[in-house]
C-alpha cells in the first residue's frame, strides 16, 4: 500500500469511528495517538518519504492528526460529561440540604414586632403610597407654605406641577385614613419613609416608620399616655419606664417626644442616650382640631391622638447595631443574622 493510499484510509477510519462508552473511547485514543498507534508508524513510514515530497506529506499528517484529536476530544465530551465545564461536578442523587431559606431583615423584624403589640391592642393596618401629592404629605397635616419640611433640602421631590414627592413621614397614610374610614379610627402606618438628608451611622435618606391614629368621642392625652406606655412595656420589658418632653409638630397640639429609660451602666449606654440614659423613640401628640375638620371630621365632637415611631432606631437597639446603613447594604452575611 502506498503512502498516499494509507493516509485515505487512515482519513476514512478516523471519521468512521463510533466508540459506544468511555472505555472504547479510550481505545481509539491509544490505537492513533498511542506510543504504539497509528500515528507512531505513520511517522515511520513519513521519514522514508522522499525529499521533494515531504512537504506535502507533512502537511497531510498534520491535517490527519488534527482531525483524530478533533474527535478525541469530542468522544471525551460525549462520555465523560463532567469535562463539559470547569464547575464542580453536581451530583443530584444526593439529599437536598434543607434549611437556608433566606431570612428576616431586622427591620422587617422590629417593624412586625411592633405592628403585633398594637394589633393586639385593637389597632388595625393602613397603608398609602410612597409617592404622595401635597395635601397628604403636608397641607392636610398644617405644615404652612413656607415650612422647611417642604425645603429642597429635606423632600425628594417628584413633578412639581401638580407637585409629588416620595411621602416624608406615613402621617399621609393617617389622613388618607381619616379621608377614607369611618368613626371611630385606631389604625397604625407602617411603611418606608424618604427625606434628603446626609446619609450617616445614625441617619439615612430612607428610613421607616409605624405611626398611629386613635380617633372617637372623648380621646385624651391620658389614653395617649397608656397606651403608649404599654406598647414600651410590651416591647422593652414589664419595668420600663417612659417619659413625654413637650415638642412640636404641626400636626398635633399638644405635642410631645417619648423617651424610654434605657440606663447609663456602660460605655455604650452613654453614647446611645447622648449620656441622659434616656432614648427617644418617637414623636406624638394630640390631633390638631384643623388637622380633623380638614378631614371632614368635626372636632366638637371628636378628638384623637397620634404617633409615629422610628423603626430604624430602635432596630438598632434591639439588635446592637451601631451603623445604621448596615440596614441598607443587602449583604446577606448581616441581614442573615437576626433571625428567621
Ligand atoms: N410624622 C412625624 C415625623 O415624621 C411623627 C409624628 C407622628 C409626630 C404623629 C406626632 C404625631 O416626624
Amino acid at each position: 500500500m502506498s503512502f498516499s493510499e494509507r493516509i485515505d484510509r487512515l482519513s476514512r477510519e478516523i471519521q468512521e469511528a463510533q466508540p459506544q462508552n468511555a472505555a472504547e473511547a479510550e481505545g481509539f485514543r491509544l490505537s492513533w495517538l498511542g506510543r504504539k498507534g497509528a500515528f507512531a508508524e505513520v511517522f515511520e513510514q513519513f521519514k522514508t518519504v522522499s525529499p521533494e515530497e515531504k512537504r506535502a506529506f507533512g502537511q497531510v499528517i498534520n491535517e490527519l492528526k488534527r482531525a483524530a484529536e478533533e474527535r478525541i476530544a469530542s468522544f471525551k465530551i460525549t462520555f465523560t460529561p463532567e469535562s463539559r465545564t470547569n464547575a464542580p461536578r453536581v451530583d443530584l442523587t444526593r439529599p437536598v440540604a434543607l434549611g437556608f431559606g433566606g431570612s428576616r431583615h431586622p427591620v422587617s423584624l422590629t417593624m412586625e414586632r411592633i405592628t403585633g403589640i398594637f394589633r393586639s391592642m385593637g389597632f388595625g393596618i393602613s397603608e398609602g403610597p410612597e409617592i404622595e401629592d401635597d395635601w397628604h404629605n403636608f397641607s392636610a397635616l398644617n405644615f404652612p407654605e413656607e415650612h422647611p419640611a417642604r425645603d429642597m433640602q429635606d423632600t425628594f421631590f417628584v413633578a412639581t406641577d401638580p407637585m409629588l414627592a416620595l411621602r416624608t413621614h406615613t402621617s399621609s397614610v393617617q389622613v388618607r385614613a381619616m379621608e377614607s374610614q369611618t368613626l371611630p379610627i385606631r389604625t397604625i402606618s407602617p411603611g418606608r419613609v424618604f427625606r434628603n438628608e446626609a446619609i450617616s451611622s445614625r441617619s439615612h435618606c430612607i428610613f421607616h416608620q409605624v405611626e398611629g391614629l386613635y380617633i372617637d368621642k372623648d380621646v385624651s392625652f391620658a389614653d395617649l399616655k397608656q397606651t403608649l406606655l404599654t406598647f414600651a412595656r410590651e416591647l422593652f420589658g414589664a419595668n420600663t419606664e417612659i417619659r413625654l418632653r413637650p415638642s412640636y409638630f404641626p400636626f398635633t397640639e399638644p405635642s410631645a417626644e417619648m423617651d424610654v429609660w434605657w440606663g447609663l451602666e456602660t460605655e455604650a449606654d452613654h453614647r446611645i442616650t447622648k449620656g441622659t440614659g434616656w432614648l427617644e423613640i418617637l414623636g406624638c401628640g394630640m390631633l390638631d382640631p384643623q388637622v380633623l375638620l380638614n378631614c371632614g371630621i368635626d372636632p366638637e365632637v371628636y378628638s384623637g391622638f397620634a404617633f409615629g415611631i422610628g423603626i430604624e432606631r430602635i432596630a438598632m437597639n434591639l439588635f446592637g447595631v451601631t451603623d445604621l446603613r448596615w440596614f441598607f447594604e443587602s449583604d446577606v452575611r448581616f441581614v442573615g443574622q437576626f433571625g428567621v
